[in-house]
């Protein structure tokens, strides 16, 4: 199998140049200019965009094994502007640039462009421009603003200045398709029925009679990789799913019915909600809420491990937390520390096993359809480490607690029953300490006020609220109000990411 490694300059697109790539069927690995690992024998190398200018001193250089490199080399946005100033090019500062929808012309036949209009909409996000060309090259395309959008010297390089990973490029997936076939030759030799199968071998192979351990939360990420290791090493894998009591409605019933019962796993259920709700007795501020969770939770985890004799963790790390990793310098991102039992590997000298960490969210969740994981667990919305404690805003008790879980329950229902669950990123119910007063037949009523949420987002890095239609709102909110008593109002929360966040503490 080939490695198409996609350099990153920073550009906000680069993991949707990997995912592009993988969709055409080549694996693809983002990689950083100042990783060692050197990819001498890949077929082809595609230059990210990225922020900076190549007219600044310290702007980012190529990597140093990419001077020895000497097959085909792809660049986009600043990969292009990088190329052409390396190869005796000119680039210079532009008048307003280009941003956004505009229009290319293709003026010369190529590989690259073969099949493509005349005319195209591309998308670009550039404000330098390519004045001269290196010498050997030729111009491919030009943009409605007379910019050069493209350019190659039939060889090696193959340099465009719009983005066609992104989907308003209108013929940018057939471009990224071309490369690969057309000018690079290599056929697609990467699928997910394949990874599986490989997978299950290697995990057997390396874990060799080994035991392993994995906290199973019923998530989408620990479920598949719990599942692919359980098929590699069948019972000696230990799951523990750990029953805080800040889960959502039945989750501690239906989670082990199917890893248990459905899928034949070995599970062990703890049931530590007592521990939990007596540590967070009189807790009202959101971060000591999290950290309380989040070291009860290890705490728990580990009496438990310590009762098996393992030597492996399995955790559900993926391709975005290894690219934000890297990016950011950090071995973990701080989101995924709590539900990843951060810090417990090196405390209880466990060996790490991450079988997803190569794969995309979309692709985690093909895995999972291949793996025969049951719809509900697969396609379901994100789910926050520490539960439904940061959804119950102020202290957390046991009657709020059942109000949030019901109401929770009868949203997220409606939801799925009016055919909008898998058309909303994530959606749940939120608690406020705050009563309001209302009439409830001839009487005065004071009941809690309940919020709604519903968001839209890729990774959960920005997200825009949710446009539920009206009768679902309508709906969801009557049937809320008929079956919980304490609750005395419900709103709806229109507030994106940035300024808010999506949960509310
Ligand atoms: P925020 O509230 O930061 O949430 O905008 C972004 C996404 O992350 C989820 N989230 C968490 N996930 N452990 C997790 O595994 C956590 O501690 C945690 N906090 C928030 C949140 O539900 C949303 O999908």
């Amino acid at each position: 199998m080939h490695i198409i490694p996609i350099v990153d300059f920073g550009s906000q697109y680069t993991q949707l140049i990997a995912k592009r790539v993988r969709d055409l069927g080549y694996y693809s690995v983002v990689v950083q200019i100042d990783d060692t690992r050197e990819y001498l024998d890949s077929p082809c190398v595609i230059l990210s965009g990225g922020p900076s200018s190549v007219l600044d001193e310290d702007h980012p250089l190529l990597p140093q094994w990419l001077k020895k490199y000497e097959g085909k080399i792809l660049g986009v946005c600043y990969g292009m502007q990088l190329m052409v100033k390396e190869l005796g090019g000119r680039v210079v500062k532009g008048g307003r640039g280009e941003y956004g929808r505009v229009k290319v012309r293709v003026v010369a036949d190529s590989p690259l462009l073969d099949g493509i209009p005349e005319s195209f909409e591309s998308w670009m996000s550039h404000r330098d421009v390519v004045k001269e060309i290196p010498s050997g090259f030729r111009v491919l395309a030009v943009s409605e603003n007379n910019m050069i959008a493209a350019i190659t010297d039939d060889e090696r390089y193959w340099l465009v200045q719009f983005h066609p990973e992104v989907r308003h490029c209108s013929y940018g997936f057939e471009i990224l398709e071309n490369f690969m076939l057309k000018v690079c030759g290599i056929r697609p030799d990467w699928s997910l029925e394949d990874f599986v199968h490989r997978k299950i071998d290697e995990i057997r192979e390396k874990l060799d009679g080994g035991k392993a351990i994995c906290a199973l939360s019923g998530g989408v990420d620990s479920s598949v990789a719990s599942v692919l290791v359980h098929r590699a090493i069948g019972g000696n894998l230990i799951n523990v799913f750990v029953d805080h009591g800040l889960l959502r409605k039945n989750e501690e019933i239906e989670v082990p019915r199917v890893f248990r019962d459905k899928l034949g796993m070995n599970l062990v259920v703890v049931d530590a909600r007592k521990r939990f709700l007596e540590r967070l007795k009189g807790v009202t501020d959101p971060e000591k809420k999290r950290k309380i969770i989040g070291e009860e939770f290890i705490r728990v985890f580990e009496e438990e491990a310590r009762k098996h004799d393992v030597e492996y963790l399995v955790q559900g790390t993926i391709y975005s937390d290894v690219i934000e990793s890297a990016r950011s310098g950090k071995t973990t991102n701080k989101i995924k520390s709590h539900h990843n039992v951060g810090g417990l590997p090196e405390k209880m000298n466990l060996k790490l096993i991450e079988p997803i960490r190569e794969l995309f969210k979309d692709e985690v969740r093909r895995v999972g359809e291949i793996l025969g994981i049951p719809d509900f667990i697969v396609h379901r919305h994100p789910f926050p480490g520490p539960g439904l404690a940061v959804r119950i805003v102020g202290e957390v008790d046991e009657e709020s607690l059942r109000i949030l879980k019901e109401a929770d329950r009868i949203f997220i229902d409606t939801l799925r029953e009016l055919g909008w669950y898998d058309r909303t990123w994530q959606a749940f119910a939120v608690l406020l300490p705050v009563k309001s007063v209302g009439v409830k037949g001839d009487e005065r009523s004071y009941g809690r006020v309940l919020v709604l949420r519903a968001v839209d987002s890729v990774e959960g890095m920005t997200a825009d609220w949710s446009r539920l239609p009206h009768e679902i709102l309508d709906e969801a909110a009557r049937r809320i109000l008929n079956s919980v008593p304490q609750i005395g109002r419900v709103v709806f929360d229109i507030t994106s990411k940035p300024p808010g966040t999506i949960e509310w503490e």
